[in-house]
């Protein structure tokens, strides 16, 4: 019960990474809130869980009152808020010359970027009213740190990802507030799965022992992340790549 007592905001807690990392949040004592688009799939999540344990948000991350609505949403359901993980996502690109800048990179910096900027100003103002610090957990990717096919604009998003943890953690160490990213390799959630059994393969044998992550190993990753007993781990990247990029 690493977690027990505390209050997290989880974005994209509807499916993938985030739902796996809702589900451990609540088996380590924390009460969540599950803030996503599909505020019907996150609903659905919450009525599968012990009663009281969860409520579902709709959020847009990409609109920052949206965010901040959904912050006060945590607080009004239990208290106060100690934890915001930052990791609703969307995935995918063209080749950088066929780009249409409306299609291929705004939206993808909207949702990848501000809504990571908007988790992290909307929470740390909450950590700073209620002067109990508080933890800042994002999503970033292997893609943040590297160049990849069809990933320029989800490159640049999820670079800004770990520049922000960076800064957030400069500026909020004041208030009690450690900021950690992620980067996730090849992970088994339905950002994936669209994919041929080809493509996936090939995913799997990208990462050292060729397999896919399970979205519940990030998550235990997670977990420890936001507990007290990872208390040194600040302003910094965690790779949770199995090694794919060694
Ligand atoms: P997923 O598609 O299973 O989950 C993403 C969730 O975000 C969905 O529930 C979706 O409704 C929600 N979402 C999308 N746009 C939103 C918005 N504007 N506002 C609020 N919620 C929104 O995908 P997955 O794999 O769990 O992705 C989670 C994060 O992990 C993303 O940031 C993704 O970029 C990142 N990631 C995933 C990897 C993978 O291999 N699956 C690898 C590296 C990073």
């Amino acid at each position: 019960m690493r977690l027990k007592d505390k209050v997290a905001l989880i974005t994209g807690g509807a499916s993938g990474i985030g739902l796996a990392t809702v589900k451990k949040f609540i088996a380590e004592g924390a009460k969540v809130a599950i803030a996503d688009i599909n505020v019907e799939q996150a609903q659905q999540v919450v009525d599968q869980l012990e009663p009281g344990s969860a409520v579902a948000v709709g959020v847009d991350v990409s609109k920052l009152a949206e965010v901040e609505a959904a912050v006060q949403s945590a607080v009004d359901a239990f208290g106060k808020l100690d934890v915001i993980f930052n990791n609703a996502g969307i995935a995918g690109g063209k080749p950088l010359l066929d780009q249409d800048p409306a299609v291929d990179y705004e939206p993808m910096i909207r949702v990848d970027q501000d809504g990571v900027y908007y988790g992290i100003l909307a929470a740390g103002r909450q950590f700073k009213k209620q002067g109990t610090g508080g933890v800042i957990i994002s999503t970033s990717s292997i893609y943040g740190e590297q160049a990849a096919e069809l990933s320029f604009s989800y490159s640049a998003a999820k670079a800004a990802v770990i520049s922000f943890t960076r800064s957030a953690a400069y500026e909020l160490a004041e208030y009690g507030v450690r900021a950690v990213a992620i980067t996730p390799g090849r992970v088994a959630t339905p950002i994936i799965n669209q994919f041929s059994d080809e493509l996936k393969a090939t995913f799997a044998s990208e990462q050292l022992r060729n397999k896919m992550t399970a979205p519940e190993e990030i998550a235990n990753v997670v977990a420890f992340l936001a507990s007290d007993e990872a208390n040194v781990i600040n302003g910094t990247v965690v790779h949770v790549d199995d090694g794919y990029s060694v």
